[in-house]
């Protein structure tokens, strides 16, 4: 049984208030709150074992190594990727995305050659891309969206030519919540012998992901979406992609041996991780995977989906809302704009009720433009959010829209 008030007391902060009103946290899209275990796991760390990591012979380095390559097992089986050696510690998606492209493209990509993307990407999977533009002349393809936000699969296989080299595509769009069909998507690429990178930020927080049930070749996440700390992420890679890769970042840890004339790197996955690694927030995003794993992701997905239901119910009987993101069954965001109200007049007024929500472009420009906007108002959903959170918005979003 999901009891969420045995649930939110593993979360301290969601008791706290501001201006005096009971916190109501709704921007989990942007950053999850953490769980006790996970902050009391990265406490004891520090307190009793902290060492670098790898090659020490004394004690705590081994016990520090330990748990930290503990951590890596859990992330492997987390996302049921084949091999240890596939997983890859990242300081979170963006860091995960710029490695593959970068090393993707220096490898495999000269003028001329394409990446398909979609008109929903976050940032970090349109700039890196963007870079490597500018750097060497590759060209972005962009799959189109409908007003509902979705994505046509014809749309998409037209995009292919003989230059498409790779497509790079988020499972979750963080703004309209759309869950893109990846695994068809992959299907339709390795058909065109073309591998798939997936942005998996929004996605690992909310339902399970089977990196070899999708056959997607890179997926990256971030730990602090998924209830762990900042600062620490996963890039997988398939084995086979990863070999090829030359390494992104040089230093310590990532080489065999170095001379003056020549050296050699690492095994996987160390030839991609440069310097000493965030040992401690590995084993905090370990401990935040037990958590969500324990709860059960299905379960998880079971009431976020009933609560965005709810929300975007609710939502519609407000005068004036619009709506972005309407695929049923779409994951937890809710974005809107009501009226003419401006969308950080909306987000202000909203925290001084106590409701935390994001506002503006969420780093997502081109899929503003898409619908003519500047930003919108932004309500995301967690494991620990209620449906009486859900009312609370939806009252807030009344006032405010009474105001004006
Ligand atoms: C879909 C998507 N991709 C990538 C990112 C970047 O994640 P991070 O800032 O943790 O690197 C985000 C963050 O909001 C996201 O929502």
């Amino acid at each position: 049984m999901y009891d969420i008030n045995k649930v939110r007391q593993d979360f301290p902060i969601l008791s706290r208030t501001v201006y005096d009103k009971p916190l109501v946290y709704l921007d989990n899209a942007a950053t999850t709150q953490k769980p006790l275990c996970v902050l009391d796991a990265m406490r004891d760390e520090y307190l009793n074992v902290n060492a670098n990591v790898h090659r020490g012979v004394h004690y705590l380095s081994q016990q520090a190594t330990d748990l930290h390559e503990a951590a890596r097992e859990t992330v492997r089986k987390f996302i049921n990727a084949p091999k240890i050696e596939e997983i890859i510690f990242t300081r979170g998606t963006t860091e995960s995305l710029n490695l593959v492209v970068s090393s993707f493209c220096d490898e495999f990509m000269s003028e001329g050659d394409e990446v398909i993307i979609s008109t929903m990407e976050h940032h970090s999977n349109i700039v890196p891309w963007q870079l490597q533009a500018a750097k060497k002349g590759i060209a972005i393809r962009v799959i189109p969206i409908n007003d509902k936000g979705e994505i046509n699969l014809d749309e998409f296989t037209h995009l292919f030519t003989d230059r498409t080299k790779i497509v790079s595509i988020a499972q979750v769009s963080n703004v309209l919540g759309t869950v893109n069909p990846v695994k068809e998507m992959i299907k339709i690429a390795h058909e065109h012998d073309v591998p798939v990178i997936v942005d998996g930020a929004q996605s690992t927080p909310h339902f399970a992901v089977d990196v070899q049930d999708l056959d997607c070749d890179f997926f990256a996440f971030s730990g602090h979406k998924i209830y762990g700390p900042t600062g620490i992420g996963v890039l997988y890679g398939k084995e086979e992609w990863l070999d090829k890769l030359p390494p992104y970042q040089g230093g310590g840890e990532m080489i065999e041996s170095v001379s003056f004339e020549k050296t050699t790197f690492e095994k996987l996955p160390f030839k991609f991780e440069a310097g000493t690694p965030d040992y401690v927030a590995t084993h905090g995003l370990a401990k935040a995977i037990d958590y969500v794993s324990a709860l059960g992701m299905d379960n998880i997905a079971k009431h976020e989906q009933e609560l965005t239901r709810y929300c975007m119910e609710q939502m519609k009987t407000i005068d004036g809302i619009r709506l972005f993101g309407e695929q049923e069954g779409k994951d937890a965001v809710v974005s809107f704009l009501v009226g003419d109200i401006h969308h950080m007049d909306m987000g202000t007024l909203l925290d001084r009720l106590g409701i935390a929500v994001r506002t503006g472009h969420h780093c997502a420009q081109p899929l503003m433009d898409r619908y003519g906007i500047l930003g919108t108002v932004r309500a995301s959903f967690a494991l620990y959010n209620t449906k009486e959170e859900v009312d609370a918005l939806v009252a807030g979003v009344k006032r405010v829209a009474m105001m004006f």
